[in-house]
């Protein structure tokens, strides 16, 4: 081996602008972003055998919020219970690692991503015998859709994927191997020069966006997909209904056709990376105008007002980090 070569393998192959963070929690002790690597026998590196969240914090008048830390951790310990996952820690210890992460990085905003996953003990599709890891990380992660998404809208297509049939994969979990299903969706909508998918369910009616949930509007009314197994139950979702209902429209949760789409005043993607996003075209044909709607833009507005802490947070849904 010459000594160029010898200089390439020992420099670390995991150098990641824009998603460094100098700790990383890990089973209970904070390491160095280094330090933070996992085996590549690793269960979760065959066969998907993770469960994750995304939330995030904003920066408000008292300091850093995260919104809605509670109901992220019990859906990891949800989605952690119907995989067989011990996790090992109590929502109220990952709430005060969650919070203690975020003041060691010494952030004001950031995305957080509890990972729970399967380690190192066997190969082979009985994972019971490998470890179960909880790691936290978190890292100022800027607007999923891009930086004009929220304000001028985004192009989306109806993906030739759809979601997977209830009782194969459970959405309920937000679970890694759920993720290869939206990849494929998000590669082809890209590649196809769109900025997002919309993913039908099995029954050919709408059921959400690669990673994130979706809203249609037709006049005063507000229509989201019911529950039906085919996506994530979003907790965004369920902070837009509560507050879209507050704003005084008629929410309505249902099955949607597809043809809906193309006859909607305006249509919105709500997630927590992505937040609140109008949809101005959906293959090629514009949404209403063309241009974000006054609901999307009166409910997005609302949103940011109140991740931000600067309207009254009633439901106690902001938890400060110090
Ligand atoms: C597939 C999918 N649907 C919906 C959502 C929105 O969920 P939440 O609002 O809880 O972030 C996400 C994001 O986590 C997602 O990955």
């Amino acid at each position: 081996m010459d000594d160029a070569n010898a200089d390439t393998s020992s420099k670390p192959d995991h150098d990641a602008p824009g998603i460094r963070a100098d700790w990383i929690w890990a089973d209970g002790d904070f390491i160095g972003w280094d330090d933070a690597t996992i085996h590549v026998m690793s269960h979760v590196a065959h066969y998907g055998s993770s469960v994750f969240e995304g939330v995030r914090a904003y920066e408000t008048p008292q300091g850093p919020a995260y919104f809605r830390l509670r109901e992220h951790l019990e859906r990891l310990i949800a989605s952690a219970r119907i995989h067989r996952m011990e996790l090992g820690w109590s929502l109220e210890e990952l709430t005060e690692a969650s919070c203690e992460l975020v003041r060691r990085n010494a952030l004001s905003e950031c995305y957080l991503r509890p990972l729970v996953f399967r380690g190192v003990g066997a190969m082979g599709l009985d994972p019971t015998a490998c470890p179960v890891h909880v790691f936290l990380m978190a890292w100022g992660w800027g607007a999923y859709l891009g930086d004009q998404a929220a304000r001028l809208g985004i192009d989306a297509a109806v993906s030739s994927w759809q979601r997977p049939a209830p009782n194969t994969h459970p959405t309920m979990a937000k679970a890694g191997g759920n993720y290869i299903n939206a990849s494929l969706m998000k590669m082809e909508a890209k590649a196809n020069g769109f900025d997002e998918a919309i993913a039908l369910s099995v029954d050919g009616t709408v059921s959400e966006g690669s990673g994130q949930n979706l809203f249609v509007v037709h006049g005063d009314v507000v229509h989201t997909p019911a529950i039906d197994g085919s996506f994530l139950q979003g907790i965004t979702r369920d902070s837009i209904l509560t507050l879209a209902r507050d704003l005084g429209y008629d929410v309505r949760e249902g099955r949607i056709p597809r043809e809906a789409l193309y006859v909607a005043d305006e249509v919105f993607f709500a997630g927590t990376a992505t937040e609140v996003v109008p949809v101005r075209s959906i293959d090629r044909v514009a949404v209403g105008t063309g241009e974000p709607g006054p609901v999307t833009c009166v409910i997005r507005d609302h949103f940011a007002t109140l991740l931000r802490g600067r309207s009254d947070d009633t439901r106690g849904w902001l938890t400060y980090v110090d």
